[in-house]
């Protein structure tokens, strides 16, 4: 019988009260759930991010959009304060189209005119996206280009790798693939396949898709473990390089692994989901009572780095 306390899996309330209300001070909560802000932030500490292209804050203003992109083939449109993918659009490319206007091609294949994105830009603002219904911003971003590691595990959108830090220590981490359901984005109720990983090497261990195991994807039959993510000691010091220039302290680091610019930040949420469990076949309070008893020994980002590899 699956016992959840022997295996330490942690439940939503325990984390709330246990983790995110003691380690996440409520006035650093304005800035995570801001993308714009975040980045902002990150581009002050040197860390590597997608390109801000733009920022629209109103309904007039919307038709900005085709000045912004106008010498781009490849860009993302997303709520600002958006979560779980939601009124994220991916364009993979521009095809001009003779005596008619510009078709921008979602990395699903579909594909959009300009108006079309003006009035998703308008429902953004207009708060459809957004936590609590209120009225947010779009953000205009350069778009990951897919690293060729991905090309046989991923379908039509990027991958995306969250690493749970707790006390600057990276505690758990998984790489979540897009599917043909989750219409580019990598988010796990879209659609997505979450695959649990070692923090020692990087290397898949485990996958599901809707909570229940799978073990190759379901779009096109690769097998999904014992795979190794590349540079990953670069990306694990990202996440805690993050954590630390954000103030809270149990946070889920969302980085995309790009062709070129290699691991960048694309988000930090102050209340990361519990399933990262489930796709790592493994609890997450063993981890954070190991880290609890390890953190007086562990002085710099270097020693917890360490100790989180050679211990999950
Ligand atoms: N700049 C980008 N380039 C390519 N894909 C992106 C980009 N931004 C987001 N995505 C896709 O959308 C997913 C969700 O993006 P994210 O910024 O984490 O927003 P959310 O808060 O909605 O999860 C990512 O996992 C990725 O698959
Ligand atoms: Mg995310």
């Amino acid at each position: 019988m699956f016992d959840l306390r022997q295996r330490g899996v942690l439940g939503i309330n325990e984390r709330n009260r246990a983790y995110i209300m003691r380690c996440n001070p409520r006035k650093f909560y304005p800035l995570v759930d801001d993308k714009y802000a975040t980045k902002q932030l990150c581009l002050e500490h040197g860390i590597n991010t997608p390109e801000p292209y733009g920022l629209i804050q109103t309904q007039r203003d919307v038709k900005q959009l085709a000045e912004i992109v106008k010498e781009k083939k490849r860009f993302v449109i997303k709520p600002a304060h958006g979560s779980g993918g939601n009124g994220i659009i991916v364009i993979d490319d521009v095809r001009p189209i003779p005596d008619a206007e510009d078709l921008y091609i979602k990395s699903s294949g579909q594909a959009m005119r300009m108006p079309e994105l003006f009035f998703h830009m308008d429902n953004i603002i207009s708060g459809l996206f957004s936590l609590g219904g209120k009225s947010d911003q779009v953000l205009i971003e350069y778009c990951v280009k897919l690293h060729p590691f991905f090309k046989d595990i991923s379908y039509k959108g990027v991958p995306d790798i969250r690493i749970i830090v707790y006390q600057g220590v990276p505690v758990m981490a998984m790489l979540r693939l897009p599917t043909r359901a989750s219409d580019g984005k990598a988010n796990l109720h879209t659609g997505g396949i979450g695959i649990g990983l070692s923090l020692a090497k990087g290397q898949t261990t485990y996958a599901v898709q809707f909570n229940r195991r799978i073990s190759m994807h379901p779009d096109h039959g690769h097998a999904l473990t014992d795979l190794v993510i590349p540079e990953w000691d670069t990306l694990v010091a990202l996440a805690a390089k993050v954590e630390s220039v954000l103030g809270l302290h149990y946070v889920g680091i969302d980085i995309v692994l790009d062709a070129e610019k290699g691991p960048m930040l694309l988000e930090a949420n102050a209340r990361p989901g519990i399933s990262i469990q489930i796709a790592n076949n493994t609890g997450l309070k063993h981890r954070l009572d190991a880290v609890d008893a390890a953190l007086p020994g562990l002085a710099t980002m270097e020693d917890k780095i360490a100790f989180a590899q050679a211990r999950f």
